[in-house]
């Protein structure tokens, strides 16, 4: 007999049935409780509702597990690239050769933006943060490229999805260098995904741009881990924006937008300012761990906790080994990595951290992979939002394709005032 949950309530009791998940997840589905009891649940940040069914993502915080669509996300890291991922994210399956020289292609063939796109870039204050210069841009595509049409033809999805994947790549680089006043570099239909996002950042006509091929696998494994996340602020952001059925660009942008925000995507830029603090300081880590545990100072270590895992981000655990091996092979020492490691190891035995389930995030180490690569900080943000792509990209569709599909809408529990008559002005 299928599980129900019973809730008692003023003398009466509601029976409502209990909604199981391909990993054993329970939830109890309560979408007749206010029609039945005329009572709604309260759960501000919404850390005990599922806002969806997704056949995704599946995270274990207490275990530390990430997959995409089943893989673990150890695997992809391992033996994946970031297209191939993302093809897996998109389309559910991992590609066959001929699927992935096909999506390979059409992401080459949508790699140019258009050419008045440039005249933005120009115009926008240089002290812009590119994350507002991206969130905006996205938006912008729809003025350029059509949207999706309601007959939603395979090929024309296709189009869609990879002309953002690899539109907002481009557009990253092409702002990078128009920042610095220099000449755009052009995608090269030769190159891959990676390198060439490399070549668009980093070449230049006196001098020529080597691509190392341990950066394109640094950065490969940067996006894959960064890939998808289930139903976070940004995600949510995309399909929350999205089941208004906006355009897919002004959804995507409005994930952007959630994710540079500094208690989420903008962490790994606020970890390397962090750490470069501490350097500057004299490495006085001790001093930012105390003042991470009192109450009364807003400071959080940047890259610790999250949400969903209450042990190591998985993710955090490659970011690391990856950090080494970059510097390991480079003979070149960033005191940064040093002092994050001090970092961790005297938080992870602090008792406050580990009474909180405080562990590394993604974050805590990704910023000194990104400073190995050359990435800029302040483009830090710009780097998870392009290897997020294929996660916002597949959680829109995945609604965009529910026949349940209802406009997010949650309730409220009304505490202002009760009903009063309005005062004229000369009576108040
Ligand atoms: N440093 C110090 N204390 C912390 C930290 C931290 N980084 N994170 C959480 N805590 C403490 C809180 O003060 C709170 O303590 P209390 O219960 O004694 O009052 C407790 O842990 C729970 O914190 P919440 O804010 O309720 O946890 P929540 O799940 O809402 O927040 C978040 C998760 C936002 C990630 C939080 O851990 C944080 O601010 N971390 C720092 C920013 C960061 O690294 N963000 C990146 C997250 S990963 C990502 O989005 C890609």
């Amino acid at each position: 007999m299928a599980e129900t949950v019973k809730i008692h309530y003023e003398g009466k009791v509601v029976e409502l049935p209990v909604i199981l998940g391909s990993e054993g997840e329970k939830g109890i589905d309560i979408r007749e409780l206010r029609k039945l009891t005329g009572y709604i649940t309260f759960d501000p940040g919404l850390a005990n509702s599922g806002s969806c069914k997704s056949n995704i993502t599946f995270m274990d915080g207490e275990r530390g597990i990430l997959r995409y669509r089943g893989v673990p996300v150890e695997q992809l890291a391992e033996q994946s690239t970031f297209v191939e991922t993302a093809y897996l994210l998109i389309n559910g399956e991992l590609p066959k050769r001929e699927q992935l020289l096909n999506f390979s292609t059409l992401l080459t063939e949508q790699s140019l933006v258009h050419e008045d796109m440039q005249l933005f870039f120009q115009n926008y204050p240089p002290r812009s943060h590119p994350m507002q210069i991206l969130s905006s841009m996205v938006s912008t595509l729809r003025s350029f490229y059509p949207d999706l049409k309601t007959s939603k033809e395979d090929e024309e999805i296709n189009i869609t999805l990879t002309r953002i994947i690899s539109k907002v790549r481009t557009m990253a680089a092409m702002s990078y260098k128009i920042s610095r006043g220099h000449k755009v570099v052009y995608p090269k239909p030769e190159l891959c995904y990676c390198s060439n996002f490399l070549r668009m950042m980093f070449d230049n006509p006196v001098k020529p741009y080597f691509i190392d091929p341990d950066l394109v696998k640094a950065l490969n494994v940067f996006w894959i881990l960064h890939a998808d996340h289930e139903q976070n602020c940004s995600t949510s952001a995309v399909r929350m924006v999205g089941s208004g059925r906006v355009t897919i660009y002004a959804a995507i942008s409005a994930g952007i937008a959630a994710l540079w925000g500094p208690l989420h995507g903008g962490a790994n830029q606020a970890v390397i300012e962090m750490l470069e603090k501490i350097h500057a300081g004299g490495g006085k880590i001790k001093s930012f761990i105390d003042r991470a545990k009192d109450k009364n100072d807003p400071f959080r270590l940047m890259g610790f906790g999250h949400r969903v895992y209450k042990t190591y981000d998985p993710r955090a655990r490659i970011m690391k080994k990856m950090c080494h091996k970059l510097l390991e092979k480079r003979s070149e020492k960033d005191p940064m990595l040093d002092i994050a490691m001090e970092l961790e190891a005297l938080a992870l035995e602090d008792p406050y951290f580990v009474d909180h389930n405080l562990y590394p995030n993604v974050d805590f180490y990704s910023g000194i992979v990104l400073r190995t690569i050359g990435i800029p900080t302040n483009m830090f943000t710009v780097m998870f939002a392009i290897g997020r792509m294929p996660g916002w990209i597949s959680q829109w569709k995945e609604d965009a394709d529910d026949p349940n599909w209802r406009i997010y809408r949650p309730r409220q529990i009304y505490t202002g005032s009760r009903q009063r008559d309005y005062v004229p002005i000369n009576q108040r």
